[in-house]
């Protein structure tokens, strides 16, 4: 089974640049095109939040224009720029998030490992919290299945970075959720959004990752007192692999055109 993670579109409705900078639209057509491409093709897209930008109103049925281009269920989550009833409103019919007001989590059973979807959104805020709402929704949810591999997919990650502007807004339940994966071996990673960078920290028995944004970067400055800047650096999307055989294997699939692949020619000895 492979699972392409897809992070921090902040989508543009207005069509106007990010910062004047950025083009968050082609960003997004050019992951989608590079996602077709994949040879295995992905069997799940995680889209792990931040979808729009909120510089605007948000329009996410642009987004899901590109989002039914993938020959592949995708399932998403939202993020601190995201409006949770027209995120709602808008993927709704695809069957996988609950009705109503509530938090946006839910859970896929139907692959060989076990999707969960935690909303770790703070209405109006840019941090994140796994409330115990949150958190005692998720234990049940780990109860049904103590054995089945399992990956949890949100947006803010639950570690700190070293990166002081990233570290402004600390994770809120950090280490209630870090107790509860402590019992519950079957999790074999977090993967998360949020600080539009590559990091990986272990939390509880587990690993938690974020993956960098398609759009544009988050600089790696970990002076202290660093203040936020952004990069274009090349955007990329993680890919898991899932079997039997190898675990839960992390890999990193970068976007853009790198030329063609060179085989290594076997060396004449002389
Ligand atoms: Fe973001
Ligand atoms: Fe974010």
């Amino acid at each position: 089974m492979i699972i392409v993670q897809i992070s921090d579109f902040h989508h543009r409705s207005d069509g106007k640049l990010i910062r004047g900078i950025v083009d968050p639209e082609k960003a997004l057509r050019t992951t989608i095109d590079h996602i077709r491409a994949m040879t295995p093709h992905p069997d799940v897209v995680l889209v792990t939040g931040d979808i729009h930008n909120k510089s605007d109103d948000p329009n996410y049925g642009a987004v899901r224009a590109h989002l039914d281009r993938l020959d592949a269920p995708y399932y998403v989550v939202p993020g601190n720029h995201d409006d949770h009833e027209a995120l709602r409103a808008a993927f709704l019919d695809l069957g996988y998030l609950p009705q109503g007001k509530g938090f946006l989590q839910y859970v896929i059973d139907e692959h060989p490992i076990r999707l969960i979807g935690l909303d770790t959104v703070i209405p109006g805020n840019f941090m994140g919290r796994l409330c115990a709402e949150r958190l005692g929704w998720l234990e049940e949810r780990l109860q049904e299945a103590p054995t089945k591999p399992t990956l949890i997919f949100m947006h803010h990650p639950p570690f700190k970075t070293g990166i002081d502007f990233m570290d402004e807004c600390p994770f809120e339940g950090q280490e209630a959720l870090s107790s509860i994966i402590s019992y519950n071996p079957q999790i074999q990673r977090l993967v998360c959004g949020h600080l539009h960078r590559p990091m990986e920290a272990r939390i509880g028995c587990t690993l938690a990752s974020t993956a960098p944004s398609i759009a544009f970067q988050m600089s790696l400055d970990m002076r202290p007192g660093s203040k936020p800047s952004f990069i274009l650096e090349p955007a990329a999307i993680p890919v898991y692999l899932w079997s039997e055989d190898t675990g839960l294997v992390a890999h990193m699939s970068v976007i853009g055109d790198y030329g063609p692949r060179h085989a290594f020619k076997s060396e004449t000895r002389s």
